[in-house]
């Protein structure tokens, strides 16, 4: 199975993340030294993908510049002989090609994927949700990938969540035939709590067949009256054709603000030049209790 697009929906607004995401994509909110967005497409770009298909709205055309070159700051870091610099910012212009599609309505993750048909065609393409960053030794959708090659079928990732969050994910339902790996049988998106039929919880991260498309064509409004991923999937799940993958790594929801404050730690703790000044600082400021 060769997969070599991703498609990553940005068109949402946000609403979580307000007031910083008024007149910034939420996707553009910096983790330590990067937008959240290009942890993303890293990712995406380390296991092999070179075509990241946005599925974008009204006022997210920043998200494509980030990944295009700016001649005007290449120009000056060469002028000022910022060598290191530069080669960064050229290195995010040239990860990945980037092919833009408008979401024009917002109506549900599902409608989003549907929107990105045209340019996934008959190919087989991940998809990965802007705000859930995976970091660990294997990049998470890598993982999904060995699956889906192995197997031949449409693979999401699940971690193992607390029964008090299971309202806030996909839950799959479905049989363990190799360490990690599930034949999924059922999926219901956001359950109420105590119904849920496992912990096990899809985080944003699928590799997708184009037969897809079919079962997104057909939709119905699911929970909170949109178009559900979770419930196309069910199509596969009755064809016997999904698979889902337990995945290896942390995972940070940039959505909510603990996760996002963490995960810039998480990230900041990684360089050198600051681990030491940064804990001492941490350490100084716990005991104040937010004073
Ligand atoms: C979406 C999916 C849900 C999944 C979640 C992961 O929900 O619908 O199945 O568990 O992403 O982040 P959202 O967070 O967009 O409501």
């Amino acid at each position: 199975m060769e997969v070599r697009k991703v498609v990553i929906p940005v068109a949402g607004w946000g609403t979580r993340s307000l007031p910083a995401t008024k007149n910034i994509p939420k996707e553009m909110l910096p983790i330590f030294k990067k937008p959240v967005v290009q942890y993303v497409v890293e990712e995406a770009q380390s296991a092999g993908i070179d075509t990241v298909v946005l599925v974008t709205s009204q006022n997210k055309t920043i998200i494509e510049d980030h990944f295009d070159h700016n001649l005007t700051l290449e120009n000056l870091l060469e002028r000022k002989g910022k060598s290191q610099l530069l080669q960064e910012v050229r290195d995010v212009s040239e990860m990945v090609n980037i092919i833009a599609v408008r979401q024009k309505v917002q109506l549900g993750l599902g409608h989003a994927v549907l929107c990105a048909k045209e340019v996934c065609k008959d190919e087989a393409f991940a998809v990965m949700v802007g705000d859930d960053l995976m970091f660990g030794k294997e990049p998470g959708i890598q993982q999904l990938l060995d699956v889906a090659r192995t197997e031949n079928m449409a693979v999401v990732g699940v971690i193992e969540v607390p029964e008090n969050k299971v309202d806030r994910y996909g839950i799959i339902q479905g049989e363990e035939f190799r360490p990690g790996v599930f034949r999924v049988r059922n999926l219901v998106e956001k359950p109420a709590i105590g119904t849920a039929p496992s912990r096990l919880a899809i985080v944003g991260r699928y590799v997708l067949v184009p037969e897809i498309f079919k079962y997104l064509e057909k939709l119905e409004p699911g929970v909170g009256g949109e178009l559900q991923l979770t419930d196309a999937l069910q199509g596969l799940a009755n064809e016997n054709r999904l698979l889902a993958v337990k995945l290896r790594g942390q995972r940070f929801d940039a959505g909510d603000w603990v996760e996002y404050l963490t995960a810039n730690i998480y990230f900041a703790l990684h360089d050198e030049d600051l681990h030491d000044d940064l804990v001492k600082r941490i350490q100084e400021l716990v005991p104040c209790k937010g004073r």
